[in-house]
């Protein structure tokens, strides 16, 4: 099963469904995500962050160099890690993740958060840089200088498309009213617990797309901490439809995710799990399911970013 496209602001089309990376570090990047382009995948989601970049791309010139597949039937999403604002670090950085991709272009490349993260330099480089008090060390770059400078990178022909990650809806305005290319889309956590109706209606009037991140509700961080938002996945109306309709619990989750009208990536590095994810386009959830699976909603967040709190361009302490 393949998923179908939608198009983007710019004309380019991104399939309906990706394959998530997030922790699949080396061999598993690389076997996971050769493992989905042979089952149906065309849209593959990493970041500079996930620092498996090299191993996504291994397997996608692998699955090239095999005939497999062509450059341009694969949509590869990455993104700008939060330490490499400052414009003059960005072209830098999307050139590092080229090279770790071993492509030549990046066809959405996403801004991963509005917060900057001080910058110490290449060697080592620190991802995760911290104070004395042992909080995250931000930087004060506007998110506004930081996506000018993505723009340039359309200029260049590095990137097709780019997009932000995490931002709320004064954020985009911010964006939509300074800048020349609209953002693509938002990627934000979207699933059954929290299912940003306001988001999507808002950014679908302005013509950008929802990438729903986490569209599963991490089902492993639940089954290690209950304090977590409990998977729709596991509630007995949710199996109970999953057998009506012959599909997995996921699947129905992932149908719902689609039908808001949003792209889910679904992570797995489980095969079956990896096929099934793709498997939700021969069916249909009807509008009282709908209603159902929006009854799940209380707003808690799987990614609360709580060490990002203090940061001035917190996203998330407004509605949406
Ligand atoms: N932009 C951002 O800030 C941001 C933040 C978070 C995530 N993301 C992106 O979004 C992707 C997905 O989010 P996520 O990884 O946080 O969470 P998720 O996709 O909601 O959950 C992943 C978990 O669900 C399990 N799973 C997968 N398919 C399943 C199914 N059909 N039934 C039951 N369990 C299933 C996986 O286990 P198995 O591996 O054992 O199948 C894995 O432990 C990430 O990988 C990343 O690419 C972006």
């Amino acid at each position: 099963m393949s998923a179908p496209k939608i198009k983007l602001n710019n004309g380019y089309e991104i399939p309906a469904l990706g394959l998530g990376t997030y922790l699949s570090k080396e061999f598993d990047g690389y076997k996971f995500t050769k493992f989905a382009l042979e089952n149906g995948y065309r849209h593959i989601d990493t970041a500079y962050f996930y620092e498996n970049e090299d191993s996504v791309g291994k397997a996608i010139n692998e699955i090239i160099s095999e005939r497999k597949l062509k450059r341009e039937d694969i949509f590869i999403v990455t993104k700008l890690w939060n330490i490499h604002h400052a414009p003059e670090l960005v072209e830098m950085a999307c050139r590092k993740s080229l090279k770790n991709l071993n492509l030549d272009y990046i066809d959405l490349y996403l801004m991963h958060t509005p917060i900057g993260y001080e910058y110490r330099g290449e060697d080592p480089e620190v991802l995760l840089p911290k104070n004395s008090e042992d909080e995250l060390s931000f930087s004060d770059v506007d998110y506004l200088d930081t996506y000018k400078a993505m723009e340039k990178l359309v200029d260049l022909g590095l990137v097709r498309s780019i997009g932000v990650s995490n931002f709320n809806s004064e954020q985009i305005t911010r964006i939509l009213e300074n800048c020349r290319i609209k953002p693509v889309t938002n990627q934000v956590e979207c699933n059954t617990t929290l299912n940003q109706k306001k988001l999507i209606e808002f950014c679908k009037a302005r013509d950008i797309t929802i990438t729903s991140y986490s569209p599963l509700t991490r089902p492993h961080y639940y089954e290690k901490d209950k304090s977590m938002p409990k998977p729709a996945l596991l509630d007995e109306r949710v199996i109970a439809l999953g057998e009506k309709y012959g599909k997995t619990p996921g699947q129905i989750v992932l149908r719902f995710i689609y039908q808001l009208g949003t792209i889910p990536i679904p992570k797995s590095t489980n095969e079956q799990r990896i096929k099934d994810n793709i498997n939700i386009f021969d069916f249909e959830l009807t509008p009282e399911e709908m209603t159902l699976m929006e009854s799940f909603h209380t707003g808690q967040r799987s990614v609360p970013f709580a060490s990002c709190t203090k940061h001035k361009y917190f996203m998330f302490n407004i509605e949406f």
